[in-house]
């Protein structure tokens, strides 16, 4: 699976989150370790959700404000 040129729309849970940043997660947004796994030199994002809420996962590895969609997909 590699990045895609559109964000991930989640509902999102309160917790720690780990949001891939690889493009190879089979499980996207989120982290399964596939970046150890390929040696891809990535590490996931790491962030606090504080509360239940609707967010835009960047998924095409060029936000400059990760874990967040910031529209550079579309540039
Ligand atoms: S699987 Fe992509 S950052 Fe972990």
């Amino acid at each position: 699976m590699a990045y895609q040129n559109s964000p991930h729309i989640i509902d999102e849970t309160p917790g720690l989150k780990y949001y891939c940043t690889c493009g190879k997660s089979a499980n996207k947004p989120y982290c399964d370790g596939a970046h150890d796994r390929e040696n891809t030199g990535k590490t996931p994002t790491e962030f606090l959700v504080q509360n239940n809420k609707r967010m835009a996962i960047c998924d095409c590895g060029k936000t400059g404000n990760p874990p967040f969609c910031d529209g550079t997909h579309s540039k």
